[in-house]
């Protein structure tokens, strides 16, 4: 789909269809749409009358305008009130115009939309995300292609030249359906080799160095909680980083940890019937997010180093596999008693936080589908956000704000660390149903040090059961926007305050 930014008013644009955002104070039709109404003789008026049609958000009607008329059909996208608009509402109001275009079977659509806190580039690009992302559909495993007519064409009417917001926003859906692709993916295609090979192809095409430890190279580095993970599996684990570096200084140095767990079959510990075992391909949903995110900023190349780490791996059970009470040692030496294998999640995690601590990196943030519990607590629309500094804290729930990639930070409880002491080993990997989703959060802050860090559980939010926004039903992309803004902020200070 190709979309551009043009200069023709939405009074002159004559093509298919013409969408149109109004305000619910706009229903009366003052002004312009005024004069539209009068062009298209009174079909606007008669439409919101009709419809009954009030400009709340979310809302949308449409109707044909009537032959000889200079476009086919004409919509409008109700927009809420002015001081409650949202730069994510512009999105879902894209996403709604994208939607019910392809049903009405246009192929050009103009869409006019007025710019959030009069920042047209910024509305532009989210614009370009809710259509394109909206539109996506994964047909890769149906053996016959869907014959519908597609929407063709998308002209923005109203932001002025946008062409430099339009690229980098198509850079960013690129990766988020590289996310959701690799999530929604089965887990017999998916393979912690599938994740390297990924990583490779990124390197490859954006330059980034890559470095892919095998299960000899994990060994020599003590990771023994992500090697303990992946010993029953077929399949060898991959330990994936990827490494950008800018010409000259960098602003900061960062580190992007994803969860890679192709498939949690929970172990030895194994997930029962009604537990959600057959939605385990989405256990690498972190890792989906990061490999998104490496290929989005890969392309547009900040001036910040960034460092992509994965430990990709299956939790599967077999003679070998780890079991319930094992003890095992990670790379910095902590020992961990495995009382359940389905905690596997924290253990492959123990091992990346440690290697990227060791990159001597300004900040690091993990994004794993670590808890059931988080789910619980937060749903499958907002992610849980755990940090050891505020300031990292901000920056990601302020940029989550913009991106519409909820988040919820949550507390670092240090009372309840004691839930996850061991009476035999250092840790134990998992404690009662008592703030599941925070003593996970607990576990994996014993394996940074001093880095100013930030975990975001995702375990609701990868997969959506059914369709909401630019959110088709099934993988969501969540976290590569959020990630890749994160990474480009200016003047970002994270761990150099109050790590
Ligand atoms: N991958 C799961 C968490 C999960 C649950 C993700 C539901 C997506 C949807 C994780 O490895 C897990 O099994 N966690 C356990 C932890 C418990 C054993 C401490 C859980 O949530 O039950
Ligand atoms: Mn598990
Ligand atoms: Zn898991």
């Amino acid at each position: 789909m190709d979309v551009r930014s043009i200069s023709t008013s939405r009074l002159d644009w004559s093509e298919d269809t013409l969408a149109i955002g109004v305000f619910e104070s706009e229903v009366e039709l003052t002004g312009d749409l005024a004069t539209l109404d009068q062009k298209f003789a009174g079909v606007l008026k008669e439409l919101i009358t009709e419809m009954e049609f009030k400009g709340k958000s979310g809302s949308s009607v449409v109707t044909r305008v009537g032959s000889g008329q200079s476009v086919r059909k004409v919509m409008f996208l109700g927009l809420g009130q002015p001081e409650t608009l949202t730069l994510d509402g512009l999105r879902q109001a894209a996403a709604s115009a994208a939607r019910l275009a392809t049903k009405e079977k246009s192929q050009v659509l103009g869409l006019s939309l007025p710019p959030w806190q009069n920042d047209a580039a910024l509305t532009a690009g989210a614009i370009v995300e809710g259509l394109v992302l909206a539109l996506h559909q994964d047909q890769r495993f149906k053996s016959e292609e869907d014959s519908a007519p597609k929407l063709q064409r998308v002209e923005l009417l109203g932001l002025g030249e946008q062409d430099a917001a339009i690229a980098q926003a198509q850079k960013i859906c690129e990766g988020v359906i590289l996310a959701r692709e690799l999530v929604a993916a089965p887990a017999n295609v998916v393979t912690p080799g599938k994740l390297a090979e990924t990583a490779e192809q990124i390197a490859h095409e954006c330059g980034l160095e890559l470095e892919i430890l095998e299960t000899e190279d994990c060994e020599k580095l003590g990771m023994g909680a992500f090697l303990g993970v992946s010993h029953a599996s077929d399949l060898p684990p991959k330990f994936i980083h990827l490494t950008y570096k800018p010409n000259g200084t960098p602003r900061r140095r960062l580190a992007l940890i994803g969860k890679g767990v192709t498939f949690d079959s929970g172990g030895l510990n194994i997930k029962g019937a009604g537990s959600g075992i057959e939605m385990m391909k989405t256990d690498m949903g972190g890792a989906a997010a990061v490999l998104g995110a490496a290929q989005v900023l890969g392309r547009l190349k900040p001036g910040v180093e960034l460092h992509f780490i994965v430990a990709a791996t299956e939790n599967m059970i077999s003679g070998r596999a780890v079991r319930p009470g094992d003890i095992l040692t990670a790379s910095n030496g902590k020992t961990i008693e495995v009382n359940n294998t389905d905690a596997e999640g924290r253990l492959t995690l123990a091992d990346a936080l440690v290697f990227a601590e060791k990159l001597g990196v300004d900040a690091i943030v993990d994004l794993a589908t670590l808890t059931g519990a988080c789910v619980v607590a937060l749903g499958d629309g907002i992610a849980g956000l755990w940090s050891s500094s505020d300031g990292l804290a901000a920056e990601l729930a302020q940029t989550a704000e913009l991106t519409g990639e909820k988040v919820w930070r949550m507390p670092l409880e240090e009372k309840y660390l004691s839930l996850i002491k061991s009476p035999i080993a250092d840790l134990k990997n998992s404690a009662g149903r008592a703030a599941g989703a925070i003593t996970g959060a607990l576990f994996l802050k014993e394996f940074v040090k001093e880095t100013a860090w930030a975990h975001l559980d995702v375990a609701g939010t990868v997969w959506a059961d059914k369709e909401d926004g630019y959110n088709s039903a099934g993988a969501t992309g969540y976290g590569v926007r959020l990630l890749v803004n994160w990474a480009l902020l200016e003047g970002a200070e994270a761990g150099k305050s109050d790590g």
